[in-house]
């Protein structure tokens, strides 16, 4: 094993109590061939979870940007494509339930369903039923027939603040909930730029009224992002750490919001500077040493201010 590896274990156990898969759960890892399943990748993290006494959070069981292409076959009939998201779900759900009992304790269901202009996403499972949101209906219903003591989640990007696609989620579970899906809780990814992001006021605002209909938040993929001109320079670095500071803060002072987990914690290892090219990065709160950043410490004496409240 890497060097590297053993310490991002060290710091992993000694800061967190949850893990996320990044993509080890994606449809296109774990099925990539019909009705084949291989959960190789992420029984280790769930091996490794359960003997040091973390949670694991279900990262995902229908999301359009993580599917095979087989998936995507024209010739696979609507009524077809009901039968494999149904099995697919509940494959996946009951391999970790049976393997190890309690450790994924909340799923995230449905992933990045709704357009930036609040329309539905095209998904190949658009085609099950008569309506968009079908399939999303279905998926809950599948996923709590196979868990019913699992915590489901919806997780949305960019919906965090009040906007387009942030209202017509809320429109989409106010709706799920009135007929009776068993949906429980909504994930805020937060992916967000050091010059762009939603006022920490307008998160909690959209918690609030997603707990108005019952529903509880987490923020699940927290990340701010540096411009390469600013990976080090002392003024982004205190910027980036108010705003760690900002979100923290929300989702400790509100009741509703259940746990906050970063997408990734060290500079060394994070999807933003592949995806990015290079433009960005550095967003994390420990750089590609692992030494802390003024966001790690921002992050620490919000925690710490609030759970003495
Ligand atoms: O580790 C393998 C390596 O062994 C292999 O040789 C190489 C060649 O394909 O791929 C490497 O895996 C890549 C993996 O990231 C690790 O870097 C995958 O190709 C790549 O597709 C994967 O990207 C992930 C992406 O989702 C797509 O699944 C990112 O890690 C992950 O951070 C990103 O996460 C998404 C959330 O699921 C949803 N919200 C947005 C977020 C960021 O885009």
């Amino acid at each position: 094993m890497e060097p590297s590896e053993l310490q991002f274990r060290k710091y992993l156990l000694k800061h967190f109590n949850l893990v996320t898969p990044e993509y080890e759960m994606n449809f296109r890892i774990t099925h990539a061939r019909e009705g084949n399943y291989d959960f190789t990748a992420a029984d280790e993290i769930c091996r490794f979870a359960k003997k040091h006494g973390l949670e694991v959070r279900g990262h995902n069981l229908v999301w359009h940007a993580g599917l095979p292409t087989w998936v995507n076959d024209p010739k696979i009939t609507s009524e077809q494509l009901r039968i494999i998201l149904k099995d697919h779900i509940q494959t996946t759900i009951r391999h970790f339930k049976v393997r190890y009992p309690s450790l994924i304790r909340s799923w995230i269901v449905v992933n990045e369903a709704i357009e930036e202009d609040g329309s539905f996403r095209k998904s190949p499972f658009t085609r099950i039923g008569n309506s968009p949101d079908e399939y999303i209906k279905l998926a809950f219903v599948w996923a709590h027939e196979a868990d019913p003591s699992a915590i489901l989640i919806y997780n949305e990007k960019h919906a965090e603040g009040i906007n387009p696609r942030s209202n017509a989620v809320y429109e989409l579970l106010k709706k799920l909930l009135s007929e009776k899906i068993p949906v429980n809780g909504v994930g805020l990814q937060l992916h967000v730029r050091i010059d762009e992001f939603p006022p920490p006021a307008e998160v909690m605002e959209n918690m609030k009224r997603l707990d108005n209909l019952g529903l509880q938040t987490t923020i699940t993929e927290l990340d701010v992002r540096l411009p390469k001109k600013d990976f080090a320079t002392r003024q982004a670095l205190e910027k980036q750490a108010s705003i760690y500071e900002g979100f923290v803060n929300s989702c400790t002072k509100q009741k509703s919001c259940k746990d906050i987990s970063m997408w990734g914690f060290t500079d060394l290892h994070s999807w933003v500077p592949n995806y990015f090219k290079g433009d960005w990065g550095a967003a994390l709160p420990f750089d590609d040493r692992y030494r802390p950043k003024p966001a790690y410490y921002s992050i620490m004496k919000t925690l710490t201010k609030n759970s003495a409240r």
